[in-house]
C-alpha cells in the first residue's frame, strides 16, 4: 500500500534537509577552509578548559545490558519525538552532511581529554552515528547511547551490532529523567544538535551534572549565536519536528552555571553553531 501524503514528511522535512545541506556547503565549508589557514576568528565566552584528562572507568553497563533498555510506559510528552521514530532508518542519510562537520568540531574539543577507558553518554544519540564513532575511540571504555525515541534507540542498537561494536549500551530515556544506574557514572557527555528539542533544558543540564563523576565534562553542540537563532527560528518552528527553542551562548553558560558546573566555555565553532564545554 502506498504511503499517504504527509506535509511534514514530504514537503517540510525535505525542505529543511535541503536548507541544512546548503548551509553546510556554502557556509561551513568556507569556514573550515579559513580555519585550516588559521583565519577563522570565532566568538567565545569564558576560558577554554585546561587539557586535563578525564578520570576513566572501564566498561560495565555495556557488559550487563545486552538488548536495548526500553521504557515500560510512554512518557506524556512523547509526541515531541514521534517523528524521529518515523525517520530513524533514513535519518543518517538526510542529516549527515550537516551534522558531521558539527560533530567533528565537538570531537576536536573532546579528544584532548579522552582516555581509552572513558565512559561516555550520548543522551540523544539519534541513529547512533556519533555514539559509534566515540565507542571506537574508547576501546577500554564504553558509550551509552540514549534517546527518548524508541525508534532511534533500536536503530542505533542495530547499527552497532552490524558494525560489530560491543562496548556500547542502549537506553531509552528522557534526557531530564535518566535512570538511577546513570548517577555519577560518566566521564563525559557528548550531545550533538539535540538541545533545541528538549522541553526542559534546565532539567537536562541538572541531570547531566548528576550523571557525571567529579572531573567529568559535558560537550554540547547546538545552534547558538543570536543572529543565527533569529534567522533560523521561523524555519525551525515550521519544519523541525519537536523543535522547542534555540539558545545563545550566554544562555547556555547561565544554564550550566545554575546547574552547578564550575567552568563553562562557549565557542561559535562553526558559523551559527556553538559548542558548550562545561566541567564539573
Ligand atoms: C536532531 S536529532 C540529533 C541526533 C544525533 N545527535 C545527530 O546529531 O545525528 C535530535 C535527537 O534528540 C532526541 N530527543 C528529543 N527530545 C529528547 C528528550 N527529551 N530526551 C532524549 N532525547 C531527545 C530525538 O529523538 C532525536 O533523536
Amino acid at each position: 500500500m502506498s504511503e499517504s501524503f504527509d506535509v511534514q514528511r514530504h514537503v517540510l522535512g525535505p525542505t529543511l534537509t535541503y536548507g541544512l545541506w546548503s548551509w553546510s556547503h556554502y557556509v561551513f565549508r568556507p569556514a573550515l577552509m579559513l580555519k585550516s589557514l588559521g583565519l577563522y576568528r570565532p566568538n567565545v565566552l569564558g576560558e577554554p578548559p585546561p587539557p586535563r584528562k578525564l578520570p576513566g572507568g572501564g566498561p560495565e553497563l555495556s557488559k550487563r545490558l545486552d538488548a536495548p533498555q526500553l521504557l515500560a510506559q510512554t512518557p506524556g510528552h512523547y509526541d515531541s519525538v514521534v517523528e524521529f521514530d518515523h525517520c530513524s532508518d533514513d535519518y543518517e542519510q538526510a542529516v549527515k552532511p550537516f551534522s558531521q562537520p558539527v560533530f567533528d568540531e565537538l570531537l576536536g574539543m573532546l579528544l584532548p581529554h579522552l582516555v581509552p577507558d572513558a565512559r561516555i553518554l550520548d543522551p540523544s544519540c539519534g541513529p547512533g552515528i556519533e555514539a559509534l564513532a566515540l565507542a571506537r575511540l574508547v576501546p577500554e571504555g564504553e558509550v551509552v547511547a540514549a534517546d527518548l525515541s524508541r525508534g532511534m534507540v533500536e536503530t542505533s542498537w542495530r547499527n552497532a551490532r552490524q558494525a560489530g561494536i560491543t562496548n556500547m549500551a542502549f537506553v531509552q530515556a528522557d534526557v531530564g529523567d535518566p535512570p538511577a544506574i546513570f548517577e555519577g557514572y560518566f566521564d563525559a557527555i557528548s550531545c550533538c544538535l539535540a538541545f533545541h528539542h528538549y522541553p526542559d533544558g534546565a532539567a537536562a543540564v541538572r541531570a547531566w551534572r548528576r550523571v557525571l563523576k567529579p572531573g567529568g565534562m559535558a560537550f554540547v553542540a547546538d545552534p547558538g549565536p543570536k543572529w543565527f537563532n533569529d534567522m533560523s527560528h521561523p524555519w525551525a518552528k515550521l519544519a523541525d519536528p519537536g523543535f522547542v527553542q534555540h539558545r545563545t551562548g550566554a544562555e547556555f553558560q547561565a544554564l550550566f552555571r545554575q546547574a552547578g558546573f564550575a567552568d563553562v566555555y562557549w565557542v561559535e565553532a562553526l558559523p551559527g553553531i556553538g559548542i558548550t564545554v562545561a566541567s564539573t
